[in-house]
């Protein structure tokens, strides 16, 4: 996109976050348009053609792109889950029921099936999503590293509804398979965080995150918003297909309008982390592991700490332990371990004792005293298994924090990594 302000400087940006605050108004660049800026007149051309520059106005608040008195933009970001995800929630329950202005066109009769494609943390979100498209909307889910899925010759269904997943809207892997599954004739859903990015311009539907501005190039609060989006759209499709039981739509309603207080953080609880910190700055290798959906939280929790912390970490889905990764466990592997008490929490725990037998140094994260665990960061007792996944994402999110200021890294700008990723 391309944006000028009243002065006349021109600006070249692949996402509208760095021209906050620089300009008011943007253009949208379409493929295969080139062109100059020249004595503050910009040219466009496609074709040897001239363009009219359609400039379109930045909607995003100037003011989000301050830090408020945070030490991060990344702070700021995990301070802000309990409100932005209040917004996603905004007028999208009502009367019990789940409320999707977006997909009013949608007729899912003809679905039966729902193909995910994302990168990176999306990637993650999408992974969660297949739990609960599987779990309450009894729809077969399938889940694509976006990069992968462009390569691999796929199969295209026309009954399978093709669900791209990018807080950018830019990412070059995930356009593409967007475009193939388009051109395929499949039907396409973007869940993204920045209207009229490339991939909201590109889908046929839409479900906007409304995270507002993310400036951190490790991604918070737009994965939190990724994952109630995709909740409440599986609760959508579970009502349209009627296979979902009116109590447990009436439960789960209940547990999603709890999130944004299980998203608050707790000041104890961040300076536990914040002193906690000190003991994982060294070692060989981080584990995080867990069960179920919080196998993708473990893996989400390991790629935050890898980007800003520069040290390796790896997610597992603990019962995967036994099959080589154990091999690794000594007492300067750090394993991360969610043990949520809602769900699995025996399985895990017998996972977890076996990486203690091994002397694996054990931060335990969960709301059951864990008499092996080296250290122990409790959480709040909840009777939803995501209550306990907000909860235990937010911790993840503050030791990878706080693990990368005490190894004076660059929170906001890792090395080697960019908040859009435009080329593949
Ligand atoms: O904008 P997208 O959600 O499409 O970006 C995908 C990944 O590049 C992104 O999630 C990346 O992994 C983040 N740096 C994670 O913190």
């Amino acid at each position: 996109m391309l944006g000028k302000n009243s002065d006349g400087e021109v600006f070249l940006s692949s996402s509208d976050a760095p021209l906050v605050g620089l300009v008011k108004e943007v253009v949208y660049l379409e493929d295969g348009e080139y062109g100059w800026a020249k004595n503050q007149e910009i040219t466009l051309l496609k074709n040897l053609i001239p363009q009219h520059l359609d400039f379109k106005p930045l909607t995003q608040d100037k003011l989000s792109a301050q830090k408020d008195g945070f030490r991060y933009f990344m702070e700021k970001e995990i301070y802000e889950q309990s409100l932005v995800v209040g917004e996603t929630l905004m007028g999208r329950i009502k009367d019990n029921s789940v409320v999707l202005d977006e997909l009013s066109t949608l007729d899912i009769s003809h679905i039966n099936a729902i193909k995910i494609c994302a990168c990176g943390t999306s990637y993650h979100a999408a992974l969660c999503a297949s739990y609960m498209f599987e779990r309450l909307a009894k729809m077969q889910c399938t889940v694509e590293v976006a990069s992968e899925f462009r390569y691999k010759e796929p199969l295209l269904d026309k009954q399978t509804l093709f669900i791209v997943i990018s807080q950018s809207g830019e990412t070059a892997d995930t356009l593409e398979a967007l475009k193939m599954a388009k051109n395929g004739g499949m039907l396409t859903l973007a869940i993204c965080n920045v209207d009229n990015s490339t991939i909201v311009r590109t889908a046929d539907m839409t479900i906007l995150t409304r995270a507002g501005i993310e400036k951190g190039v490790a991604s918070t609060k737009a994965f939190a918003t990724q994952i109630i989006t995709l909740w409440l759209l599986s609760l959508f499709v579970g009502e349209q297909k009627k296979v979902i039981d009116a109590a447990v739509l009436h439960n789960e309603i209940a547990a999603l309008l709890r999130i944004p207080l299980a998203l608050k953080v707790h000041e104890p609880t961040h300076e536990k982390i914040r002193r906690l910190s000190k003991r994982y700055l060294h070692g060989h290798g981080f584990f995080f592991i867990g069960r179920d959906l919080f196998y993708p939280l473990a893996l989400e929790g390991a790629l935050k700490l890898k980007e800003i912390s520069y040290l390796h970490a790896e997610g597992y889905p603990a019962g995967e332990m036994k099959h080589g990764p154990i091999a690794l466990a000594d007492s300067e592997l750090f394993t991360i371990a969610l043990m949520p008490k809602t769900l699995l929490y025996d399985k895990m725990k017998s996972n977890v004792e076996e990486l203690s037998a091994r002397d694996s140094t054990l931060l335990v994260i969960s709301p059951e005293v864990f008499e092996l665990a080296d250290d122990f960061i409790k959480t709040n007792a909840h009777n939803h298994p995501m209550g306990e996944f907000f909860e235990m994402m937010l911790i993840t999110q503050l030791l990878a924090l706080e693990i990368s200021v005490r190894l004076g890294n660059d929170v906001d700008m890792p090395r080697n990594l960019a908040k859009s990723v435009t080329v593949e």
